[in-house]
């Protein structure tokens, strides 16, 4: 059965001139439920795949006040349910407050990451002038999704199969008004989550720990020098590792309300490792090359090292191919392109007892949005699955899959004018080695005008897809994705 839930009226549609509205960025105006009874599948889904895939897009409504950046779009879930060789798709917008406050003025009442200074309402997150879109990343903790915006969301909770929103968690009300930033992570075997967020204002950090019951049981300050834009943060064991990046507002810009990122190549990284539920007096600090990280691939501890594997820039600001600095989107396309800002995998290597860091290069090729296996977020780890990209945009081309033991890798890619989404790692139901399961994505097919679920083997990806399945509208490419594994879609598996 091919069930249309809800169908929305999209005035952004209206606006011709943004790039980031059209094509394979063009935002979804139906709400779907559809059985794999009903939709075409190439291929046969295992039978031993059982979990769902979830993925987030910033999924425009209306027409944005100012100019609109990719980051700014209403959160819409898109999900994909597997169990027993059959799958249900469900797509689903987060409704979140502006969400539901937009929906019932008809029109934007926040602006966006470009121009927060045309904001007449209080919003929410780091800058406090957004609408809370919850549209960046998307998280399973116990037994509810967690969807959020990079600058930081209340903690929205919303079922991982009918992807309807139930509300926020109690605890959100201690974390008021940051909330919670993209990238919180969680420990499969304690069944805690650790997050941050990052405001304007002293101590500009703030880091806590959700445990598997969804109890808020730490949270405390963290000073950074100065407001800071962190966009991740890592986990091992017993720490959790915190970003203080020198790419951020220049503090005299933003006295004057001017909020334009830049890159201070002279003053130094610096990583703060901090015991699980350590305080700021314990954070021990690293200092290593100058750099920008969206997304880290993973951390571990090893002997009197914590590694911390990411891909990082060098370049971070480097100017666009042919960029004018007057056209408002190579702009932005020229800090998404991550051919422009040359991000790649590479290794930190913090010794604790020496305090010194040591970074060695694991790739040069440009790759970004490393993923793991969630039963190794934290742990010693061999494989991560990286994204490719097409130069010169900001389109998914395939997959490089690391393997960091004996240093060689595998790929897929998608093929001409295909374009995949942030994939994940399904483990089977009885798995034993770490890449004992499956690559799933959602690919866009611009020639064909369709999207497709993709299932490759995690072993052999370069085989392709084991089987496709073919979604009943053409889904816009998007942002992050979480694998919520068969045995933790009602909650957080038993402490072992
Ligand atoms: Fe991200």
């Amino acid at each position: 059965m091919i069930e249309v839930h809800k169908k929305y009226e999209l005035s952004s549609l209206k606006v011709e001139d943004n790039p980031f509205l059209k094509g394979a960025f063009r935002p979804n105006d139906t709400e779907y439920t559809a059985d794999t009874e009903s939709l075409k599948v190439i291929g046969e889904i295992p039978k031993d795949l059982h979990g769902i895939y979830v993925r987030n897009t910033h999924n425009q409504v209306h027409e944005s006040i100012g100019l609109y950046h990719p980051f700014d779009g209403d959160g819409m879930l898109h999900a994909i349910h597997f169990e027993e060789g059959k799958a249900t798709y469900r797509n689903r917008f987060v409704q979140t407050v502006g969400f539901l406050a937009e929906q019932g003025a008809g029109r934007s009442l926040w602006p966006g990451l470009l121009q927060p200074e045309l904001y007449t309402v209080r919003g929410w997150g780091a800058i406090g002038a957004m609408k809370d879109n919850a549209g960046t990343d998307v998280i399973a903790h116990a037994g509810k999704l967690i969807a959020s915006m990079s600058q930081g969301s209340e903690p929205y909770r919303i079922d991982p199969i009918t992807l309807e929103t139930t509300g926020t968690s109690e605890w959100g009300k201690h974390v008021h008004p940051f909330g919670v930033s993209s990238h919180y992570k969680v420990d499969v075997y304690t069944g805690d989550m650790m997050f941050f967020n990052f405001g304007e204002q002293y101590p500009f950090m703030n880091y806590g720990v959700i445990n598997r019951d969804n109890e808020l049981v730490h949270y405390v300050p963290i000073e950074l020098p100065g407001a800071r834009w962190p966009h991740d943060l890592g986990i091992t064991q017993n720490y959790t590792i915190l970003h203080d990046l020198p790419m951020f507002f220049d503090e005299k810009d933003l006295a004057k309300g001017i909020r334009q990122t830049k890159f201070f190549k002279d003053i130094p990284s610096r990583f703060g490792i901090i015991p699980r539920f350590g305080n700021n007096s314990q954070v021990r600090w690293f200092e290593a090359t100058p750099c920008y990280i969206l997304h880290l691939s993973n951390c571990y501890e090893d002997g009197d090292e914590v590694i911390m594997d990411a891909c990082v820039s060098f370049q971070p600001k480097a100017p666009g191919v042919g960029e004018k600095t007057s056209d408002p989107f190579e702009r932005i396309l020229a800090h998404l392109d991550k051919h422009n800002t040359k991000t790649h995998m590479w290794r930190f290597r913090f010794n604790m007892k020496t305090g010194k860091t040591i970074e060695e290069c694991i790739d040069d090729e440009v790759t970004e949005f490393p993923i793991v296996n969630n039963d190794y977020v934290g742990y010693k780890y061999r494989y991560s699955y990286n994204t490719l990209f097409k130069k010169g945009d900001w389109l998914f081309t395939g997959i490089k899959k690391y393997d960091l033991l004996t240093g060689t890798s595998t790929r897929y890619e998608y093929g001409e004018g295909r374009y995949g989404d942030e994939p994940q790692i399904a483990r089977t139901v009885n798995s034993v080695e770490e890449d004992d399961g499956y690559v799933i994505t959602m690919v866009v097919d611009m020639k064909n005008n369709q999207s497709e679920c993709i299932i490759l083997d995690a072993k052999e990806i370069e085989r392709g897809p084991i089987a496709r399945i073919i979604l009943p509208h053409v889904v816009q490419t998007g942002t992050h994705a979480c694998w919520v594994d068969g045995d933790r879609i009602y909650g957080e598996r038993p402490a072992k």
